[in-house]
């Protein structure tokens, strides 16, 4: 832990858990070593970061000002995986903002993020440690997959619990889900005591100009062809069987990622269980690690069961349909 306060304060990279998903970190006060993150991650320039702080307070230096909405959803949620959009102030680099006029902040739960921030004495800007366009990483073996020979440390703090990146929040013109996480739209409108819109863009390809720079890059995708299975549960899980049973058909090595309750219908087919259906977090916790795992056993086809996009379940559909590049068809 020392010696990763210590690379961070150089300006150097440390891949770190969070509660959510591992993180690649830099100080976020300079601005030379987050464009190592760029670099690293192989990243787009002109998508943001979040700088991540370790207390209620560390947010001050970075902003201009805190919106009374901002600081409800602040007192609610933090620490935890929500991360709030808010006019920026001078002290925040260019490359973190990738040149906006607002930074996006958010005080992680993790006690490892939180004593790694802490001990580096700065906030620490971080995107998901994955190379970019890859699923993000939810353990040190994949950061360490992804990231072998680009950063000088890994913090390995087991598997990470939430599984999913943080809830994107504008609170600019009422408030904005831009990216839907851990956090949900209805325990955020529980908190504010006011309706909470969801960005066009959760689930649809994104139409005109971004909101949020993420929205617009090919995300969380293995290297398989994925297709999403609509429908109720069992006609799904029937669709999905009868497609997988076309690939094997054409000589593809296809895979079923289901969940336990359809898991029967499957069969002899080989399939990879997402969790649970009746527990949404927990399909949430494996969705990343489930997609990697489609690579590294070579499967070349993925059908994959849907959720209802609700609650957890939102995030859930957001990451697949982007996995799956929108590809999706009825049971
Ligand atoms: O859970 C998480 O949020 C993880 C962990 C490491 O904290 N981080 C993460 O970072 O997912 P990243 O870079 O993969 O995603 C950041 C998202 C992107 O969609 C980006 O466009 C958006 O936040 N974002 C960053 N700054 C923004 C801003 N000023 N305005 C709007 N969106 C912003
Ligand atoms: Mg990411």
């Amino acid at each position: 832990m020392l010696a990763a306060a210590e690379l961070i304060r150089r300006g150097e990279l440390v891949a770190f858990p969070t509660e959510t998903v591992y993180g690649l970190g830099a100080n976020a006060l300079c601005g030379q070593a987050v464009q190592k993150i760029f670099a690293a991650k192989g990243r787009p320039g002109d998508n943001p970061l979040i700088a991540h702080v370790c207390d209620m307070r560390g947010v001050e230096p970075l902003v201009a000002r805190i919106p009374p909405l901002a600081r409800r959803a602040m007192e609610a949620f933090w620490p935890g995986p929500l991360t709030i959009v808010f006019p920026k102030s001078g002290a925040v680099p260019d490359a973190v903002t990738a040149g906006l006029d607002t930074v996006a902040v958010r005080f992680p739960s993790h006690p490892v993020a939180q004593a790694l921030i802490e001990r580096a004495g700065c906030p620490i800007a971080a995107p998901s440690a994955n190379r970019s366009g890859r699923p993000s990483p939810t353990n040190a073996q994949d950061v360490y997959a992804d990231m072998q020979g680009r950063v000088p440390l890994i913090l390995d703090g087991g598997a990470c619990g939430v599984g999913v990146e943080s809830t994107v929040l504008d609170v600019s013109d009422g408030p904005l889900i831009l990216r839907p996480g851990g956090v949900t739209q209805g325990m955020l409108e529980q908190a504010l005591g006011m309706p909470v819109r969801v960005h066009q863009a959760a689930l649809k390809p994104l139409e005109g100009e971004a909101r949020s720079p993420g929205m617009k890059y090919k995300h969380y995708a293995p290297k398989a062809q994925v297709v999403l299975v609509e429908g109720a549960p069992e006609a799904m899980a029937r669709r999905a069987a009868q497609l997988y049973d076309e690939a094997l058909a054409k000589g593809n090595r296809p895979c079923i990622l289901g969940t336990e309750e359809l898991k029967d219908i499957y069969g002899e087919r080989a399939f990879y269980p997402l969790g649970k259906r009746a527990q949404p977090e927990s399909i949430a916790h494996n969705l990343f690690a489930a997609l990697r795992e489609m690579d590294r056993r070579g499967y070349d086809a993925v059908f994959c069961e849907t959720v209802e996009a609700q609650g957890v379940g939102l995030a859930i559909m957001n990451r697949l349909v982007r996995a799956a590049g929108y590809k999706i068809v009825k049971g």
